[in-house]
């Protein structure tokens, strides 16, 4: 690993990297883009990358991972490299084989992590989201804890180095954890968590089971006009977040990323902008006082700025529940 970055380590025993480069993009985007910020990310020092099959950028994040291999720059156990399994995957003996397509597109051996992208199955077939005629979501029918029983078989056939979910609220997690002949727990749960929503009764939950919160939208998200109403407020021109920054010397990015890091939690950061991707490994530079944590504890609004409405309706919708 990077020695400029600072690393948790998961129940399991691995190690990730603190930091990791997010590769979701807007569908507008060419992938190109996708394959030269990946590169970018490598460079800047970026160690650990996050992935998944549903954002169809796969092929350019294995060819910009492998091009940085080729070069010399890194090796490919230097590099974190999560996927994740798509919801018209859920039925168990579809798991390993998605895990295997994405490994294909990825071209590559392994992933560092495979986690269950949302806890509501999807009717399976070739779209990504399947809906009826009205446009109505066509949900499947499934058990979670059948769905993590496959999960631990890719971890046993080592085509996955850890595994862990996405999007689960506690109670969620609490039937995996509870699940009778439960092999692996997961390592960790990746969860949308910045200064507006910043998920402290569940990172509690899963700091007392030893799971890994993962942060997505630390920034306030892409605002991709797909995913959230632009209404809402943005993030990073928060007066507070901001004032906090003037007073570091620092962007309001650095400040929210930051945040999560002193809070023990794993942060992700998107950006195709090579000035963006660089200042952002600087989360390691600094610290926050005690009193600018409690500030930016007091921004929460629990504002969601992606409540992926596909998921509602169906009894394992997460955000259903408090949290
Ligand atoms: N599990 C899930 O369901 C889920 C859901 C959403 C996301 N994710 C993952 O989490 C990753 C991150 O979340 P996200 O993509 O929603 O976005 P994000 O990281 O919260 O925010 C990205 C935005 O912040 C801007 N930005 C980045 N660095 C900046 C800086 N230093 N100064 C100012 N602006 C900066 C970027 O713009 P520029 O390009 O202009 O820099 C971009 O528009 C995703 O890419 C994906 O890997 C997972």
């Amino acid at each position: 690993m990077d020695s400029k970055h600072q690393c948790m380590k998961l129940s399991d025993g691995h190690f990730i990297p603190a930091l990791g480069y997010g590769t979701y993009k807007p569908q507008e985007v060419p992938n190109t883009e996708t394959l030269k910020a990946t590169k970018l990310a490598i460079d800047a020092g970026f160690r650990h990358i996050d992935t998944a099959y549903a954002y169809l950028v796969e092929e350019e994040v294995g060819q910009a991972i492998k091009s940085k291999i080729a070069e010399g720059r890194v090796k490919r156990e230097d590099i974190f490299l999560t996927s994740k399994l798509w919801c018209t995957f859920h039925r168990p003996e579809l798991v390993q084989d998605s895990l295997k397509t994405s490994l294909k597109k990825l071209g590559l051996d392994y992933v560092d992590l495979y986690i269950i992208h949302f806890p509501v199955p999807l009717k399976p077939g070739e779209e990504i989201f399947p809906t009826d005629e009205q446009g109505k979501t066509l949900f499947d029918t499934g058990d979670i804890c059948a769905t993590w029983e496959a999960m631990e078989k890719c971890k046993d056939a080592g085509l996955a180095k850890s595994i862990g979910v996405s999007n689960f609220n506690r109670r969620q997690l609490e039937k995996i954890l509870n699940k009778p002949g439960l092999k692996y727990k997961p390592v960790c749960n990746q969860v949308e968590c910045h200064p507006y929503f910043n998920q402290s009764k569940l990172l509690d939950f899963c700091k007392s089971k030893d799971i890994i919160l993962v942060a997505f939208g630390a920034l306030g998200t892409q605002r991709d006009k797909k995913w959230m109403d632009l209404s809402f407020p943005v993030l990073l021109e928060d007066p507070v977040l901001c004032a906090i920054a003037k007073k570091h010397n620092r962007s309001p990015a650095l400040i929210a990323l930051r945040y999560q890091v002193q809070r023990g939690v794993v942060v992700l950061a998107q950006s195709f902008k090579e000035k963006n991707i660089k200042e952002n490994v600087q989360v390691f530079e600094f610290q926050l006082t005690p009193e600018d944590m409690k500030a930016i504890d007091a921004l929460d609004r629990n504002l969601r700025y992606l409540p992926a409405k596909f998921t509602e309706g169906h009894p394992e919708c997460p955000y259903a529940d408090e949290y």
